[in-house]
């Protein structure tokens, strides 16, 4: 152990002496003086030994452990004086630039419909991704053998509930927070729910798996179809500018009645028609409707008192559509090619 010990002093004196820049001695730091270095190594060696012959190594050990830490720090000082005494450092030239983060284009639209939301009195809430089958399907008016459950096809988790029953599920849509919030909060509501959501999609650049919306719901008294209209109007002008018209057309969703899709004017080509609208003039963007009163049942409102409106927006197509994305899948790719650019 002594021999050992008393060789690895020499070995390490006699780099240190030749270390020339901070590289060379961080090199010695970590080959000799670190926790995984040659002489912690040793050192665990101490505790094999026989009692008597331990304390003379032990104490040889400490001794060449402290010298060899000054002779380190003291080279390392020499080296730094050195660098700092021939080196003009020229204190006009621009710093190293942090490097910054960006925020997903999915980010960024969802705080603008928040901010729009916020101004208009909305709570913003946020629900479970894995869901029960009964708040993202039943209890939305969409029962186990209803066909509805085709268009949004998703990840069952496996596990049944007493019943013999698959129950769990990621969330297809965020409606289901519909029923939560209402059960939670009661009448009158108003609330914006952005998240996450899931269904099992073949993807190319239109579909993916894994995509945002944003759900809006208002509950009050004598809430009607002209104030879904009134509604959406002003959410189109403050997303794309006050020129921005709305048209609805009847679409069908089980859990609001009547439903109907929300389009704006498209504002790539101020209604004239081109590529991305298809000639129509009109960007299909949002799904709405009045709550259905089976709904609000289910939320606990009673709706003979009253009535509601909900819509739907999906996130990753607002943010294709503003930022002129062509492939869905660039969202979750992590590509800071993509990322880098907002
Ligand atoms: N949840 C619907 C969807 O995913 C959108 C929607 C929400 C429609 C609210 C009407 C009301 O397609």
């Amino acid at each position: 152990m002594k021999n050992k010990l008393n060789k690895l002093r020499a070995e390490f004196l006699e780099q240190l002496a030749q270390a020339k820049n901070s590289e060379h001695l961080r090199e010695l730091e970590l080959k000799f003086l670190s926790r995984k270095g040659q002489l912690s190594e040793l050192m665990g060696g101490l505790k094999d030994l026989s009692a008597d012959l331990k304390k003379e190594a032990g104490e040889l050990a400490n001794n060449v452990k402290q010298e060899l830490q000054e002779k380190f720090l003291e080279m390392s000082q020499t080296l730094n004086l050195r660098v700092s005494k021939n080196s003009e450092t020229d204190v006009t030239l621009p710093g190293n630039k942090l490097a910054q983060g960006h925020l997903n284009p999915i980010t960024l639209v969802q705080s603008e419909l928040e901010d729009i939301f916020l101004s208009l009195g909305f709570m913003i809430l946020d629900g479970p991704e894995l869901e029960s089958d009964y708040y993202n399907f039943t209890a939305l008016n969409v029962p186990p053998t209803h066909p509805a459950r085709d268009m949004q096809d998703t990840f069952y988790v496996d596990y049944k509930n007493k019943d013999g029953q698959y129950d769990l599920l990621m969330r297809t849509q965020t409606s289901p927070v519909q029923i939560r919030a209402m059960q939670k909060y009661g009448a009158p509501l108003k609330a914006l729910i952005p998240g996450r959501c899931f269904r099992n999609e073949a993807t190319d650049a239109r579909h993916e798996h894994t995509f945002y919306q944003v759900e809006g719901l208002l509950v009050g008294k004598d809430i009607s179809f002209s104030n879904l209209k009134s509604f959406l109007e002003i959410v189109g002008q403050r997303l794309f500018g006050p020129n921005t018209k709305l048209r609805m057309r009847p679409k069908f969703f089980p859990f609001v009645e009547p439903g109907n899709n929300g389009e704006y004017t498209c504002f790539l080509c101020q209604g004239k028609g081109c590529r991305v609208c298809k000639n129509t003039g009109w960007l299909e963007i949002v799904g709405a409707g009045l709550v259905h009163p089976d709904v609000l049942r289910a939320g606990g409102i009673d709706p003979e008192v009253y009535s509601g409106l909900a819509f739907g927006f999906g996130l990753n197509r607002l943010a294709m559509l503003k930022y002129n994305i062509n492939d869905v899948r660039l969202f979750n790719s992590g590509d800071l090619k993509f990322l880098e650019q907002f």
